[in-house]
């Protein structure tokens, strides 16, 4: 395949290219797209380029075929400072060890184990809403991220963690700017260096705790016995602290306040615009909308959403795929290279970065007809014939998301929960411009009318 090269590295414009791209970068990337083609380089640093490579057969070369020739990107460096060195970011031997050990709590069989933590979390947040008069505007966008927050603390850490929303939301914010800023100015942030986790830690260090004080809190109370998992079975901290290495050694307190961090922000952040985004979109295509609440009725006759019934509610299902199909919250994914490779035809030489977006790859037109339009029955069984990797919401290879059966059986419990009582509707702002940080966001917050179904 034939690589076109972004203009430079003439100064100016790869200064202008950069500015574009901090301020916007999903305008920047799909018109580079429409411009360039499927395979865009783009020069970075001296010796640096970015490649921009959005067919699935790029994504499955770099994300499963040839994995063992790629780690996670420089980029995710900031990250680390601000949550710990956790599975997200680490790599080899450590990653490994500790993938296994927290693997089982994340098998989609066991997953439904969580199910009553989820359903209890939804009707709390509804139970809230009850006080709030028919017509009342609320920040969709707050609300599903404080929702998140405290399904991730029950289910996973058997604790409220509602005291920490807004500092979690602090710390995410900053580590969002930082590593996008990392990606912008990678020749004083290059690959070799340790400029960028620098600099996150002391914006970090501008709020007034980071997420390790509340994490270390939860680890050494559970530590000390004054705490126990609620839902009668071990949750993912006592996991953690029983954890042994191959050697037989435990976890220390920075490995398991690592991996907690990285739990509860992964666990949380995701989830909660993946939610967001599919309210705006059933909003915004009444039809979809009724169709859901028909389906949730009819299957749950009255009674409270439970584990067992998200298998009966496959628009629900849908609805969410496509909500992340055009809204995939993790936007882009991208890796260092480690050797000169060659990605389904495109030559890409070693320490080059390496970006298989999944916004590009979910809007491409040879694989989605009329990509922009929403339409969930692309994900309704017997409608998905499209190459595997055309659709990577939650990546693909080793390093796919441990997440996604929580993520998906999370997402359609919560939406079903909400569309049993309430219908919530977009003001006439309509739906919200994504802002492209870390996770892809509604822009200045999601505002909408709560209405009570009658
Ligand atoms: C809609 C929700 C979610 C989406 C779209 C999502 C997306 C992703 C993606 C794309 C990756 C791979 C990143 C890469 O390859 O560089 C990932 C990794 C990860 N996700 Fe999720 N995620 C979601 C929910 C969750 C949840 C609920 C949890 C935990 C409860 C979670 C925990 C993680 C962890 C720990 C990793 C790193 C895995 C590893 O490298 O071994 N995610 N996620």
């Amino acid at each position: 395949m034939k690589t076109r090269s972004v203009p430079g590295p003439s100064a100016s414009i790869a200064a202008r290219q950069l500015a574009m791209i901090f301020h916007n970068p999903l305008d920047v990337y799909l018109a580079l797209s429409a411009r360039y083609g499927d395979a865009v380089r783009m020069p970075i640093g001296p010796k640096t380029s970015l490649f921009m490579l959005s067919r699935p057969a790029h994504a499955e070369h770099v994300l499963a075929a040839n994995q063992d020739n790629y780690v996670k990107a420089f980029t995710y460096r900031p990250l680390r400072a601000l949550i710990g060195d956790g599975l997200l970011t680490s790599e080899g031997e450590r990653w490994r060890q500790h993938r296994k050990l927290v693997q089982p709590t994340f098998a989609r069989r066991d997953v439904a184990l969580f199910g009553p933590g989820m359903a209890d979390a939804a009707q709390r947040m509804l139970k809230g809403w009850d006080d709030l008069a028919d017509g009342t505007v609320l920040n969709v966008a707050a609300r599903m991220s404080a929702l998140a927050l405290d399904i991730v603390g029950w289910t996973l850490f058997s604790a409220d963690l509602s005291g920490e929303v807004a500092q979690m939301g602090r710390a995410m914010g900053a580590g969002q700017r930082v590593a996008m800023l990392a990606t912008m100015l990678p020749l004083s942030y290059g690959p070799r260096s340790t400029k960028a986790v620098k600099l996150a830690s002391r914006w970090v260090g501008h709020t007034p705790e980071g997420i390790e004080g509340p994490v270390g809190r939860l680890v050494a109370d559970r530590r000390a016995g004054k705490t126990a998992s609620a839902g009668g079975h071990p949750d993912l901290l006592d996991v953690l602290i029983g954890g042994r290495d191959q050697q037989g050694a435990e976890l220390t307190d920075a490995d398991i306040i690592g991996e907690a961090g990285t739990f509860m922000l992964a666990g949380h952040e995701t989830t909660a615009n993946t939610l967001a985004w599919s309210l705006a979109l059933l909003s915004a295509f009444p039809a979809a909308r009724v169709r859901l609440e028909d389906e949730v009725d009819s299957v749950l006759n009255g009674q409270l959403p439970a584990a067992a019934d998200a298998p009966k509610l496959p628009w629900t299902t849908a609805v969410v795929a496509e909500a992340m199909r055009l809204y995939p919250p993790a936007w882009t994914i991208e890796r260092d290279a480690l050797a000169d490779d060659d990605v389904a035809g495109v030559p890409v030489p070693a320490g080059s970065l390496v970006a298989v977006p999944p916004y590009l790859l979910h809007r491409h037109r040879e694989f989605w007809p009329d990509p922009a339009g929403f339409d969930p029955a692309r994900f309704l069984p017997g409608h998905q014939d499209r190459p595997r990797y055309a659709y990577i919401p939650f990546g693909g290879g080793k390093r796919a998301c441990i997440g996604q059966s929580f993520a998906e059986l999370e997402t359609v419990l919560v939406l079903a929960s909400i569309a049993q009582r309430y219908r919530l509707e977009l003001t006439p702002a309509g739906i919200p411009k994504p802002t492209a940080n870390v996770t892809l966001r509604p822009g200045r917050g999601l505002y909408m009318r709560l209405l009570r179904r009658t």
